[in-house]
């Protein structure tokens, strides 16, 4: 190694390759990872899925699996899929580990390994090096751009080297131009925390969003670097700094590197990995791009630089790439089959009424009459996709778009049927024991729903509904109650599905207005998505009032 400049510490080498191993990873759930959904994007670009039908067994492999929430979660919904995880740091797989037995799931394991070693010796996944694997998915959310490049080739030899063939490979990272403006912080938050100096993480964050402020000046002032990077400072105040440990995650990695979408599909190309879909649901529908973009992108006949054009319009921050090693073309029979016979049903009451959607491609808006006859149609229960085509009057392949923006919204869910209904009893369970976690502290927002086969969010003061003492309805001693864990927890107030960020001091307007709505709108929904709630079930006849 070279000589470190004065007052620097040198970049870290060790077993984590620059990658910030001093904290854990935050926890959540990401819908676009659920096999269901996987199976549906990839059918929607006219590939079979990895699925033959909604029940079938399957295997899934998660590389760089955090804190092993999300495939818990996973776990629980999917009881005829075999799943493991893997991450480098101790402290996930011990998380990872204790969570899946706490929530007595079986078909969950979790390892603790190294990409650049897994690559060597792809044994710990179940396949010997040269073998096929197993695998019908293969995930890595938010790895790719994250590490040093040694590290993000191994990532995707051993996504390759693990699939079925027809496997698919969800790869998602972030991506250029979108992240331009952040670059400038990554690189001072880099330089402020190696620079020995302070021993508090925080205080780098700080010091480098300080640093870029008084670079990029008032608004209005018309300083060099705002001129270049005008939506810098608003992202800048969009940072939550208190949250050092998401911070961490996000900027402290050496291989931190946004990426050109054409750079990513080269590098996955090189690993026999070609691009079949995107988990950005609207994104499948490229009709769907604003003029003149849509012809500028017709046009043009080089796959690579199609997608370049849209990043480069669409200032595009986030890509979830789903990629196949040996894909299998569907019929235009057997393709049109599948989609009629996809079910639908609905994840939300009341309706929003609002047919505006928001996707990366702008926003959009749809006729409200054709998605109020989508949401009447799906009233009484679940429906097939033919199904709903007829009751809104339109050709299948609009009601196939508009259902890819509801499902975006998660305003529909793909229906599991029976296999959800199997996947019940081992929710229900999962469910009780993630909700005693959460009254406890842990922030994991989201819930098993078994009817969708996905997660569905919970906020920390709905979970903490759930848990207040006693049975039925709940009144001013659990609104008591409740305001006291919360000051308890030194919570935050939750208002949306993450945690908020101001504490609770007192049952404000809007906490009690959770309140109430988890009871009238939230509670019928969550049911009807089969996620049990003890507190809620209706009471035996014997049953005696405590
Ligand atoms: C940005 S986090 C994303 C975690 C998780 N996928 C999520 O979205 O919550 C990157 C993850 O990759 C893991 N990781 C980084 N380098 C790795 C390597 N060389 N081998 C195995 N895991 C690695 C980290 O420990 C971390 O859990």
């Amino acid at each position: 190694m070279g000589p470190v400049p004065c007052g620097f510490r040198a970049a870290p080498v060790g077993w984590d390759h620059g990658y910030s191993s001093r904290d854990t990873y935050t926890a959540h759930f990401h819908s676009e990872m659920a096999p269901n959904w996987l199976d549906f994007a990839a059918l929607v670009k006219g590939h079979a899925p990895p699925r033959r039908r909604e029940g079938a067994s399957f295997r899934y492999l998660e590389l760089g699996c955090g804190m092993g929430f999300g495939l818990c979660l996973l776990a629980a919904l999917y009881p005829e899929g075999r799943f493991l995880g893997v991450d480098f740091h101790p402290d996930h797989i011990a998380h990872g580990r204790r969570l899946a037995e706490t929530l007595g799931l079986e078909n969950l394991r979790f390892q603790e390994a190294d990409f650049v070693d897994l690559q060597a010796d792809p044994s710990p996944l179940g396949f010997e090096r040269g073998e096929t694997g197993p695998y019908h998915y293969v995930a890595a959310h938010g790895i790719a751009t994250w590490v040093v490049e040694p590290v993000q080739q191994a990532l995707l030899a051993v996504a390759s080297a693990a699939l079925l063939p027809g496997g698919l490979f969800y790869n998602s990272y972030k991506t250029l131009p979108g992240w331009l403006p952040l670059t400038a912080f990554q690189q001072l938050v880099r330089l402020e925390l190696q620079r020995g100096e302070p021993a508090l993480p925080g205080e780098a964050f700080r010091r480098a969003t300080a640093t870029l402020a008084s670079l990029l000046g008032e608004e209005g002032q018309a300083t060099p670097l705002r001129n270049l990077l005008p939506t810098l400072s608003t992202e800048l105040d969009d940072l939550r700094l208190d949250n050092v440990p998401y911070l961490l995650g996000e900027y402290d990695n050496a291989g931190w590197q946004p990426l050109y979408v054409a750079e990513m599909h080269q590098r996955c190309a090189a690993h026999k990995l070609r691009p079949v879909a995107t988990a950005n649901l609207p994104e499948l529908f490229e009709e769907l791009l604003p003029e003149p973009l849509r012809s500028q992108v017709n046009g043009e006949p080089n796959g690579l630089i199609r997608q370049t054009l849209i990043d480069l319009a669409c200032a595009r921050r986030f890509r979830r790439d789903l990629f196949a090693r040996g894909s299998v073309r569907l019929s235009p029979d057997a393709w049109r089959r599948r989609l009629s016979g996809l079910r639908l049903r609905r994840r939300e009451t009341p309706s929003r009424q609002d047919w505006r959607f928001r996707t990366s491609f702008g926003e959009l808006s749809v006729p409200p009459a054709i998605c109020e006859a989508m949401e009447a149609a799906l009233a009484p229960g679940p429906r097939s996709l033919a199904e709903l085509a007829e009751a809104i009057g339109q050709p299948p392949v609009e009601a196939l778009r508009l259902a890819a923006l509801l499902l975006h919204e998660e305003r529909l869910g793909l229906d599991r049927g029976e296999a959800g209904a199997q996947a019940q009893a081992g929710c229900e369970r999962a469910n009780a024991r993630l909700l005693q976690r959460m009254a406890e502290g842990w922030g994991y927002g989201s819930l098993a729903a078994p009817a969708v086969g996905s997660g569905v969010d919970c906020s920390l003061v709905e979970a903490l509904c759930c848990q207040a003492p006693g049975q039925g309805p709940l009144g001013a001693t659990e609104e008591r109650w409740l305001l006291e864990r919360l000051r308890e927890l030194g919570a935050r107030s939750a208002s949306t599905a993450n945690n908020d960020v101001k504490p609770v001091y007192a049952l404000d307007e809007k906490t009690l207005y959770v309140v109430t709505a988890f009871q009238r709108d939230r509670l019928p929904f969550l049911q009807a998505l089969g996620v049990v709630l003890a507190r809620f079930q209706p009471r035996s006849p014997g049953h005696a009032d405590a």
